[in-house]
Formats: structure tokens, C-alpha cells, sequence
């Protein structure tokens, strides 16, 4: 039989037809499209937020059709992207259950899942055992046991997972890791990070009158209510709170460019401003990681909180020569130089930062004592980035199931970060420095 050849219609035809054993044998699926042109069909499950951003971004990619959205709430979002799909021209089913999804559709290649943390790990394994390449979105999953699962899953099956930490595939975070960081050093020794992820006092979110999931099909998908489904992020068994779901984009990027893994954390948190019955994760949490790196150790400094938006959000990578202040907002990217660091001009000519833009010239900063300088002037990037910010990475993972590059964020590097992240919830739980083993990385 020439296995490697049968697309996946094919592929359910002969597995029913030889038995539902074979379901469990994925490397008889096509394990990637060679061809660049070729459409992709994919389908979305999770139609929220996050979904209608993914939507937004694919839209922009030639040659992906949607052929399906699954979503629990059909009267809302479920029909808002697919009345939104049919108008930009795809032809496509909805689904409120995605296994029923994948029993009815049988062309799909791919899947984008955007639903909340803890339905993750069971979307991802699923669908890459019926033979789809996945798109999962983070927190890969709220425990480490889902997350472990879906590494397990995609080696079993031999499917693509890429998870949605999207800076991952962003141009100004690609150049600072390759150019900036690694070619040029500009940073010197890494010694400090710092970073944040700092939002204004939110709502609660709500949900259109008349428009509310029955309780059944609620209670049937692990919601015990309404406020539950539209505020799962900061329950205790559905989500991670604040820290796992916007910190565990930049932590990320914390281990990705030291190119190593923490091996301890401490953290402080609590609920100290929302009522604790709705908001059973921290509001506030402050953590501080160490690393040990080729170059010596580095303290790595994490806080969320959601009552105060003050410098938003980005992260700052601090050396002896240098620092970079990088974030997915482009217009916070700069590098600055110390003062007394060897001058920049090769690079500058290099094309790996352009001339400095302050209207202070290093040269006259105004010394206040021996030590002290004002702030040196910032050097940006000669990156020019406008898309939506996950298109890069979704265009990296349709070129990855066309054979045509890597992926950027396989469940490996998604796993380590979960390592990561939710030790903080457990390390403010604990009130104590937790250490890391470098076999907790690893699976
Ligand atoms: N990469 C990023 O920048 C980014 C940004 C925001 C959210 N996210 C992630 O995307 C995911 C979704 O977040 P969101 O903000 O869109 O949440 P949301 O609550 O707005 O949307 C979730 C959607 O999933 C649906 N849903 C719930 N359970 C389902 C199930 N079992 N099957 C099908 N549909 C189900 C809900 O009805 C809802 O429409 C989360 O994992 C979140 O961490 C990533």
C-alpha cells in the first residue's frame, strides 16, 4: 500500500475499512504538504478573543481555507465568526462538539485551537490522533500533565504542534535573539532581566442578554456557569490567573534568549484587590527567577498586576555594555549602550541597530555624580514589522505543514515554559525558594 500518499480521506476510508485500530497508527497519514502553493484547510476551535485574532491574522495569509469553527457557545461567538468567515468567502460547517467535528470533517489538515487552557490538552491530542497538524495556543495547558500529554501525542502521532507563544516568530524578537544578542553581543554579560505585564482594573466579563449557554451543555464542557465560562482565566482548575497567562509570554522569552532554563524561583502573590470567590488566582504576583547561563548567573525579576497599567508591558534584558528594552508593542523596542562599553559604529554600519535617536548625543550626557549618568540614548532596530501580531507565527506553522521550514515553538519548548510558569502559582503557595531539576524540563 502506498501509506505515505493517502490524504486523510483516504485515510479514514481504509482505516474503517481494515478496522478502527489503524486510527491509533498516524504515520499513514501524509506527515506534511511539500507543495508552497497548495491551500490548506483548517478549522478553529475556540471562537473567542483569541480565535477572532487568529482569524484576523489568517485572513491576511494566502491560500488558508476554513472549513470548520467548533465553539460551545453557538449563539454568540460561534456564529459571529462564522457569519464572519462566510463573508471573506470560505465554505464552512460549525460545530458546538469538536469530536463531532472531527467525525464529520475528513479534509481537514490542520487545526487552530484557541479554547480555554484546560480543554487544551484534550483538543491537542485529539485532533493530532485523527491525523491533524495543531496550532494550540498557550498556556499549552493549566498542569503539567496536560502539557506532558500533548508532547507524548505529538511524538506518538508524529503530528506538527506548534504552540502560540508568538514572539517566537516576531521580527524585532528573532533579529535582538540572532543580531543583537548572539552576533554582536551588545549586551555584554547578561546579569539582570526585568520584566512586566501591567493591565488597569478590568470588569468582569459579561455576556449579551438572552444570549447565555444553557447550563447542560455548560456543565457538559467543566463550566458550572456563565461568569465561570467568560472568566475561566482566573479559576483555580480552568486556568492559570495573571502569572500563567500573560507572564508565560515573557518568561518565555526570559529562557529563550539566556538559552537556558531557571534553577530556582520565589515568588510573592496573593488576591489582594478582586472578590476571592470569583478571582481564586492571584490578582498580584512579583517573582524572581535564577538562572545559570555559559556566561554566569542571571536574576531574572517577573511582575504582574491587574490594578494599574503604568509602563504596560515589556521586557528588559540588562548587561555590562548594554540593555534591551523589547516588547510585542513594537514602540517600546530600544537598545542602550553604557556609557563606557566599546562604541557601537561597526554595528550601527551592520545594519543590526540604527544611529541613536535621543536628541542628547552620548557624548554630552550630563554626569550627576562619579557613578550616575542620565539615560543613554536609544539605538532602534532597522526592523519594519505592521502585521498582526500572530501572523508570523501562524505563517511559520502552514509553512512548517508544507514541509517548508521548522517549527518555531514546538510542544518541547511550550513544556519547558509551563515548567516554568507554573511553578510561580506553586512558589507562592509555598512562601519558600522552589528549585528546578533540569530533568523537570525534560520529558
Ligand atoms: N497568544 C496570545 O497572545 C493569546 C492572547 C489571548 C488568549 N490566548 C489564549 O487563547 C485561548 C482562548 O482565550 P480567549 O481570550 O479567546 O478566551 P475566550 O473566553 O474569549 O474564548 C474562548 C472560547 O472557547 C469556547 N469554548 C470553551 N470551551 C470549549 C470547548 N470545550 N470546545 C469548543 N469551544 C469552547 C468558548 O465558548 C469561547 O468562545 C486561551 O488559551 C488563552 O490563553 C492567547
Amino acid at each position: 500500500m502506498a501509506e505515505k500518499n493517502l490524504d486523510r480521506r483516504e485515510f479514514i476510508k481504509v482505516s474503517s475499512a481494515l478496522g478502527a485500530g489503524l486510527v491509533l497508527a498516524p504515520y499513514i497519514i501524509t506527515p506534511a504538504k511539500t507543495d508552497k502553493n497548495k491551500p490548506l484547510n483548517i478549522a478553529l476551535i475556540g471562537c473567542g478573543a483569541q480565535g477572532q485574532a487568529l482569524i484576523n491574522a489568517c485572513l491576511k495569509i494566502p491560500n488558508i481555507k476554513f472549513k470548520a469553527v467548533c465553539d460551545i457557545w453557538e449563539s454568540y461567538n460561534q456564529q459571529r465568526v462564522f457569519r464572519l468567515l462566510e463573508k471573506y468567502g470560505h465554505k464552512l460547517r460549525a460545530y458546538v462538539d469538536f469530536e463531532d467535528m472531527l467525525n464529520k470533517e475528513n479534509v481537514l489538515d490542520a487545526v487552530l485551537i484557541a479554547s480555554p487552557d484546560f480543554w487544551h490538552e484534550q483538543h491537542a491530542v485529539k485532533c493530532m490522533e485523527a491525523g491533524l497538524h495543531v496550532y494550540c495556543e498557550k498556556e499549552m495547558s493549566n498542569t503539567l500533565e496536560g502539557a506532558r500529554k500533548i508532547v507524548q501525542a505529538a511524538r506518538r502521532t508524529k503530528k506538527l504542534c506548534q504552540i502560540g507563544h508568538q514572539r517566537r516568530s516576531n521580527p524585532y524578537y528573532l533579529h535582538c535573539f540572532k543580531r543583537v544578542i548572539n552576533e554582536a553581543g551588545l549586551l555584554g554579560k547578561i546579569t539582570t532581566i526585568n520584566g512586566q505585564w501591567n493591565r488597569a482594573v478590568q470588569p468582569d466579563n459579561g455576556w449579551p442578554e438572552g444570549k447565555a449557554i444553557s447550563l447542560a451543555t455548560l456543565k457538559k464542557y467543566g463550566f458550572e456557569n456563565m461568569h465561570q465560562h467568560r472568566n475561566w482565566r482566573w479559576y483555580r482548575n480552568l486556568g492559570g490567573g495573571p502569572i500563567v497567562d500573560l507572564g508565560s509570554h515573557q518568561i518565555d522569552i526570559y529562557s529563550w534568549f539566556l538559552g537556558a532554563n531557571p534553577f530556582s524561583v520565589m515568588a510573592s502573590g496573593g488576591t489582594d484587590y478582586y472578590d476571592r470567590n470569583t478571582h481564586q488566582w492571584y490578582d498580584s504576583v512579583l517573582a524572581t527567577f535564577k538562572y545559570k547561563t555559559k556566561n554566569g548567573v542571571v536574576r531574572a525579576f517577573y511582575q504582574t498586576i491587574t490594578t494599574n497599567s503604568s509602563q504596560g508591558y515589556y521586557e528588559s534584558f540588562m548587561g555590562d555594555s548594554g540593555a534591551l528594552t523589547i516588547s510585542e508593542s513594537a514602540g517600546r523596542v530600544g537598545i542602550y549602550k553604557e556609557p563606557a562599553a566599546p562604541n557601537w559604529d561597526e554595528w550601527i554600519k551592520k545594519g543590526i541597530i540604527e544611529s541613536p535617536i535621543s536628541d542628547t548625543p552620548a557624548a554630552a550626557t550630563v554626569v550627576l555624580d562619579a557613578r550616575e549618568t542620565i539615560a543613554p540614548p536609544k539605538h532602534a532596530l532597522p526592523i519594519k514589522f505592521n502585521d498582526p501580531y500572530h501572523k508570523p507565527h501562524l505563517e511559520n506553522f502552514f509553512n512548517a505543514v508544507k514541509g517548508l521550514e521548522k517549527l518555531n515553538c514546538p510542544p518541547e519548548i511550550g513544556y519547558e515554559t509551563a515548567v516554568t510558569v507554573l511553578k510561580v502559582n506553586e512558589a507562592v503557595q509555598a512562601k519558600r525558594e522552589l528549585k528546578f531539576n533540569p530533568s523537570d524540563f525534560r520529558i
